[in-house]
Formats: structure tokens, sequence, C-alpha cells
């Protein structure tokens, strides 16, 4: 059976992990993990991009080999994605035999049916920065002092026909409005291409950049970096290994704002197109976190760990933050406070304190055992229809990737939960002498424990490790498709908890 194929952007190797990719692969592990609470089967691909100049450049300068510095970089993205709980089946590298190999038969193909043509390209060259510069690189009219000595030189290269393909790509952008979202980002690829296409440089002499894939027609040259990054999204599931009926076409690549036009939503389709393979469904653009303003990038210095967040904060901690603050397609701003923030409010205040005074209670007042729900008054039957309110709109939300909302609505629950209780005062019942009192008070405890059951399911997407420890101290299994426990009226009852425990501890 077809399976529910999504990846990510597959990083450079040319710096360490910051947060923005750690947010790319947490927001596509929530889509990959919400697909499998839908019932679907996925496989979920990201990987690291491992040729290039920079790459090249940045193992000359540690005097090392450019595959040394892949495979550090390498054992850094992937300690990132195992303390995310990022939940991949799979991982290519580009310097990867498998990745190689399919590159090199594209580019056969292509080069076979005149797809790619040599042509001479003449240019401004410069030698510092060891890249051809165009008229917008020049500050008023000059070319800057950290390109050093720029000339126009003549070089033969590959070239992809793209511009016979601008025409058919138009018509599928518009003919498919889900191929690219946010849906806002398509009229920015369509003004893109209003502009006449040129063909792509897909080549790169060996004497210039020799760590890249050679190409199969032409060992002289390397192939262009993004031609082959864009490969790995094909590569890792065409292999023996698998039967790429159930795997291909992606249905979902997600990726950031600065990468969509043109690699993503140009280059690609028509790299598909002219291979005769079938597109992706959507691409996914989403936004970028910025720090002072500016996009956070190993070039602008101003990056943010993710990993010291994670060793402070803990996993879940940061997934929520991450998740919550952005508006999918959007950009958003770091700041600790506002971490902090989140973390004692929503977290350390409303779940957290949540699950320990309701265990606490359990514990005191009934031995620790989910006792019956004896009453059904008003205060239950708000809860309830609140809870099937945020629920639907939950998953809505989600399934439209509005995150932030669809958190937001079992939060807004959570919040109920606790409001619930202070409407109730089960501290109170169970000092009280009332005939019913104690009746009210094993129907407030038992309707807490299924309320803060469902709060679980519903985060566990994002807080999977919350989710479970949750779900352990209830005895339950971790939650595996969603239809069969989002609805209320479980029967814990006699069911003995576990002791309290503080998940979101003072940092
Ligand atoms: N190697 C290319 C992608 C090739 S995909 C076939 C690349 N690498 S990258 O390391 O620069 O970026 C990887 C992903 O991280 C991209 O989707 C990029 O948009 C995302 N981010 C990098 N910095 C970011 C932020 N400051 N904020 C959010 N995401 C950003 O591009």
């Amino acid at each position: 059976m077809k399976k529910f194929f999504l990846t990510t952007a597959i990083d450079y190797a040319n710096g360490s992990p910051h947060l923005g990719h750690a947010y790319e692969k947490v927001l596509t592990d929530v889509v990959a993990r919400t697909m499998r609470l839908e019932g679907r089967e996925v496989h979920f691909l990201t990987g690291l991009d491992e040729h290039g100049q920079k790459v090249q450049q940045g193992a000359k300068e540690e005097g090392i080999r450019p595959q040394e510095r892949c495979d550090r970089i390498a054992d850094e993205f992937q300690e990132m994605l195992s303390k995310l709980e990022i939940s991949n089946d799979d991982y290519i590298r580009t310097t990867e035999t498998r990745h190689q190999k399919v590159v090199g038969r594209i580019l056969q193909a292509l080069f076979d049916k005149g797809e790619i043509y040599k042509a001479e390209y003449r240019g401004f060259y410069s030698t510092r920065a060891e890249q051809f510069l165009q008229e917008k690189d020049k500050v008023d009219g000059e070319w800057p002092e950290i390109f050093g000595e720029v000339t126009e030189i003549t070089e033969t290269n590959y070239f992809f026909k793209l511009s016979k393909y601008q025409n058919w790509l138009v018509e599928h952008i518009k003919s498919n409005p889900e191929f690219i979202l946010p849906a806002y980002r398509q009229s920015q690829v369509l003004e893109f291409l209003k502009e006449p296409l040129n063909d792509l440089c897909i080549s790169r002499p060996k004497d210039r950049l020799s760590w890249g894939i050679p190409l199969p027609f032409n060992q002289d040259f390397v192939t262009y970096v993004w031609f082959d990054a864009l490969v790995n999204y094909y590569s890792a599931v065409s292999s023996s290994n698998y039967h790429s009926d159930d795997y291909w076409p992606a249905d979902l690549h997600v990726i950031g704002k600065d990468i969509l036009t043109p690699p993503h939503a140009v280059y690609w389709p028509i790299m598909l197109q002219a291979s005769e393979l079938a597109l992706p469904k959507s691409i996914l653009a989403h936004g970028w976190w910025t720090t002072s303003g500016e996009k956070m990038s190993k070039s602008t210095g101003e990056t943010v760990d993710p990993l010291s967040l994670i060793d402070r904060y803990g996993t879940d901690a940061f997934r929520y933050f991450v998740m919550r603050e952005m508006t999918v397609g959007q950009d958003a701003e770091f700041s600790l406070e506002r971490f902090e923030s989140r973390y004692r409010a929503d977290l350390g205040n409303d779940l957290g304190n949540l699950l320990s005074r309701l265990l606490h209670m359990v514990h005191s007042y009934e031995d620790g055992k989910v006792p019956t729900a004896e009453v059904n008054e008003s205060l239950e039957q708000c809860l309830q229809s609140q809870w099937e309110k945020s629920r639907d709109s939950m998953l809505e939300h989600f399934r439209e990737f509005r995150f932030n909302l669809g958190i937001e609505e079992t939060f807004s629950f959570i919040r109920s939960i606790n409001k619930y209780a202070d409407d109730r005062t089960p501290w109170k019942l169970a000092k009280s002498d009332e005939p019913d009192a104690k009746k009210e008070l094993r129907t407030c405890l038992a309707t807490m424990v299924e309320a803060l059951r469902l709060a679980s399911v519903a985060i566990s997407p994002v807080m999977p490790q919350v989710h479970a420890q949750i779900h352990q101290r209830m005895n339950l299994e971790p939650t595996k498709i969603w239809k069969d426990e989002l609805g209320w009226g479980s029967t814990l009852v006699g069911k003995k908890l576990q002791e309290k425990i503080i998940l979101f501890p003072r940092a």
C-alpha cells in the first residue's frame, strides 16, 4: 500500500545545527506522528547535503578531507535528531553510493534524451569567492571588496533545459492548488515564473570544484549541488530495498521559505517531469526563526543552540515551544524570556501541576484507584462538551498544518480541567460531612482523570515523552490510533494510578 511519504530539506554539512534546522525536523515529525495516529503508514525521510564549494572549503580550512568533515557534522545532526525524538525512518547522506548512483542515472537519462546540452557560459568570476557573480552582487555599480579580483571568463558547462517546461509548470501550479502550501506562497512562485526562465547550469568544472558527483557523461565535471541534493528525495526510496510504488511520489516536502523558489518549486518539478517521474503532492514552506529581526543562520552568527535548550528544559518543552510559537509559514522571533514563560505557565502550571495535583488527590482520597463518576451535573457536562469542541477543532487545525492553534485548543481544555477542579473543590469535599460530598468527590476525581487522559492523547504528536509519562502514570500504553482514544468515556474505574511526578521541574 502507498505510504504517506514525507521529507525535510537535507541540511548543509557546513556547520552545526541551530534552531532553524531543529524546528523543521520537529515540524515534520509532528506531521509524521499525526499521520500515524490517523492510521496512515508513514515513511519519513531526512538527511544531509554533503557536496559543494562550502563543504570543500570548510574542510580545506580545517586541513582535513571533506568526507571526514561531513562524517563529523552528520554525527552532530543525527545526535540532534535523536535528542529531539524525531521519528524518521531513513537518513540519507548525499555521499552515499545509493544516492550517487541515482543522480548518475537521472543525469545520463536526461542527457540521452537531449534535455541536457553543453554550452559556453560567459560571466564575471571571483577567484576569492570561487563563484560566478551577477549584476545584483554589485554595490553602487562596483564589485565589493569581499570578492577580490573579478574577471570576465568563459567556461564550458552543461545546461538543463528548464525554459522548455516553463508554461507546463505554470499550468501545473495553477491547476493543483495543494502543490504549494501555504496557498499564499503560490503567487510568489507564479510571479517568479512571469520572467523567462534561463536554462540551469548543472555542472562545475572539476578544476574549480572537485567535491561533487562526477557527471556520468563527462568526468571532468561534477554535478551542481542543488541538482544533486534535490534528487535525495527520490534516490532514498528507489534502491532495490524499496518497492518504489509504495513510496513515490512524495506526499509532502517540508522546507524553509528560502529554498522554495527556485529550487523546490521550479527546478525540482521540472527535473521530475523531464525524467518522467511523478511530482510530489505538496511542498510546505515554513518561515524563519529570527534573532534581532534577521534570519537565524550560520553567517549572521547569532544562532540558538537547540541542544542547550533541550539539555536545560527537556525535549518536549522544546518541541512544545517551537510548535506553539510558530504559525507555519510565517517568521517568529526567538526569545528566551518567552521560552521560559511558556515553560513556567503552560507547561509547569497548567499541565504539570494538574498531573501532580490529581495523582496526589487520588492517592490521598481513594488509595490511588480511579473511582466511579456517580453524578453528572452541569460542571461535568460542560467539561465534556468543551472537550468535544476542542478535540474537533484541534483535529481540523492539525490537518491544515495550523499546529499552534491546535495546540492552543488542547491547552485551553487543560485550563478548563483546572477550572473544573477549582469549581468542584475536591479538597473541600474530602473534608465535608455533607451527604453527597463523597459522591461528588469521586465524580470529580474520575472526571479529571478522564479529561487528563484525553489531553494526553491530544498532545502526543507534539510531546511524545510527556504523553508516554502521563499514560504510564495511568498504566496505559502510549496511543497508537487517535480515533480509538479521543472519545470521552474510557473505563479507567478501579485502575491503580502511579505516584505523582514532576513533569516540568523548575529549570
Ligand atoms: N541543503 C539545502 C537544502 C537542500 S534540500 C534538497 C539547505 N540547507 S540548510 O542547512 O541551509 O537549511 C536546511 C533547512 O533549514 C532549510 O529548509 C532551511 O529553510 C531551514 N532553515 C535554516 N535556517 C532557518 C531559520 N533560521 N529558521 C527556520 N528554518 C531555517 O538549504
